[in-house]
């Protein structure tokens, strides 16, 4: 298989050599004259550990060769891979000049030879939308309504670190597939033949984002380790002994567990810990913005909840409203800090007919703080109670699952919005 690459910067430069190791034929493709003039010259155009012998293997193998013209690279190849950059524009959102002007050579090589064939992997990291709103539009302006019947485009992001990038091309954490209907590629499955890691093959925009959500969720490890360690330093505790406690924990703090996308926090700790958190680290100035924000954010995060509720619930009458769970966790009675006592208190005070079922709660046996805070924000709370009987035979208008106290419930042709996991 040829493979053309286009842009041999840090990203496709890495690939070319990588893949050409693998004995396929790379043609790359870069208008720099400098970097065509080095790689001409078997001089690789920037540092990275192990580059320069895996180039000078690939050249000596006959494998690789750099060229500025897009038509000799696309000549006889079956894949072409986008690599090239998508910088900040001053907006904050990626100037995607490059990403648009490849597009538009790659569509007029292939509108100039109507029996060419040809998928075109984007690894470049853009916007969720970008080649099914961007790219698929110029092709099918440039190569005519029936571009799809010929060309394949696929987005495949990289994970690729520099420094590491050759260890991290044969050994990423995992390979993604984005194609126009999530259907696999065969072409990328060749390609990743040799790689062992987790595919997965998704929509475009699924793929887009990934990038994104990584990079971001790195951002805000290195950002909070900082914080943390600022925190630290300021009150004399050792930074690093508590690092090697907090990564100790593999079942709560390094794991899948609070990643998953659903219902704010709430509870009787972390919001409290976390405001008490905030305000020593102002105490000591260590200027925590990260950790301060969380408390804005989860707001944030209630508030866009009762919005998608109150779009599911009928305007102009007061609607039949169940909330299965009223605690911040389904098997407890702690209603302290809960999100669902908040969102109950709302859909009261907008008049909607509100009843709650949640098996674990007597307000008779409430006591203390949770007494007192349930009172203080849901007076009513003992009209609202009502058994799984009632729950069951009720005709709602919108059944909220606001903790897992909802899967005990079978309910026959209630709408249900669940609060407490992915939308
Ligand atoms: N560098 C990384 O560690 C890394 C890791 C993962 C993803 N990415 C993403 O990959 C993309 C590329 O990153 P990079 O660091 O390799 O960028 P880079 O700036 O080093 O390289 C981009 C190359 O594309 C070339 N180019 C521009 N227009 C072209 C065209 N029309 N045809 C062919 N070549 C063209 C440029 O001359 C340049 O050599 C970016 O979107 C980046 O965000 C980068």
């Amino acid at each position: 298989m040829k493979i053309a690459i286009l842009g041999l910067g840090y990203v496709g430069f890495t690939a070319a050599c990588c893949i050409a190791s693998e004995g396929r034929e790379v043609v790359g493709v870069d208008p720099s004259d400098d970097k065509i003039d080095d790689i001409a010259h078997g001089r690789a155009p920037f540092e990275e550990l192990g580059l320069q012998q895996l180039m000078d293997k690939a050249l000596a193998n006959k494998c690789l060769r750099a060229t500025k013209s897009i038509s000799d690279a696309l000549e006889g190849a079956e894949l072409a891979i986008v690599c090239v950059g998508t910088p900040s524009s001053t907006s904050g959102a990626h100037d995607m000049r490059f990403v648009a002007d490849v597009s538009r050579q790659i569509a007029q090589e292939m509108a100039a030879c109507e029996t060419r064939t040809l998928t075109v992997s984007f690894r470049s990291t853009m916007r969720p939308g970008t080649t099914r709103n961007l790219i698929s539009p110029i092709f099918a302006q440039i190569v005519g309504s029936n571009w799809q019947d010929r060309i394949s485009l696929v987005y495949n992001p990289e994970f690729l670190r520099e420094g590491t990038a050759i260890n991290d091309y044969f050994n990423p954490p995992k390979i993604v597939v984005g194609t126009r209907d999530a259907a696999p590629s065969q072409i990328m499955e060749d390609l990743h033949q040799n790689i062992d890691a987790p595919i997965f093959t998704v929509g475009y925009e699924e793929a887009e984002i990934t990038k994104f959500v990584d990079n971001s969720w790195h951002a805000v490890k290195v950002t909070f380790a900082n914080e943390i360690g600022r925190v630290c330093e300021k009150l004399g505790v050792s930074a690093s002994k508590v690092h090697e406690i907090f990564v100790s924990d593999t079942k709560l703090n390094i794991s899948p567990y609070y990643t998953r996308p659903g219902g704010a926090f709430g509870g009787s700790c972390l919001p409290k810990d976390v405001r008490a958190l905030s305000f020593i680290a102002n105490d000591v100035n260590a200027n925590t913005h990260l950790v301060d924000s969380l408390i804005r954010s989860n707001e944030a995060h209630k508030n866009h909840q009762i919005d998608a509720i109150l779009k599911r619930l009928p305007k102009s009458t007061s609607a039949q409203v169940l909330m299965a769970g009223l605690a911040f966790k389904a098997d407890t009675d702690d209603l302290r800090e809960s999100p669902n006592v908040d969102l109950a208190r709302k859909l009261l005070e907008l008049g909607h007919d509100l009843k709650v079922f949640d098996p674990h709660l007597d307000p008779s046996r409430l006591k203390g703080q949770n007494l007192s805070h349930v009172y203080s924000a849901l007076p009513s709370i003992g009209e609202l109670l009502i058994s799984k009987e009632e729950a069951e035979a009720g005709t709602w208008d919108l059944v909220i699952a606001s903790n897992a106290t909802a899967d005990r419930l079978t309910l026959a042709n209630s709408p249900v919005y669940a609060t407490h996991s992915i939308q």
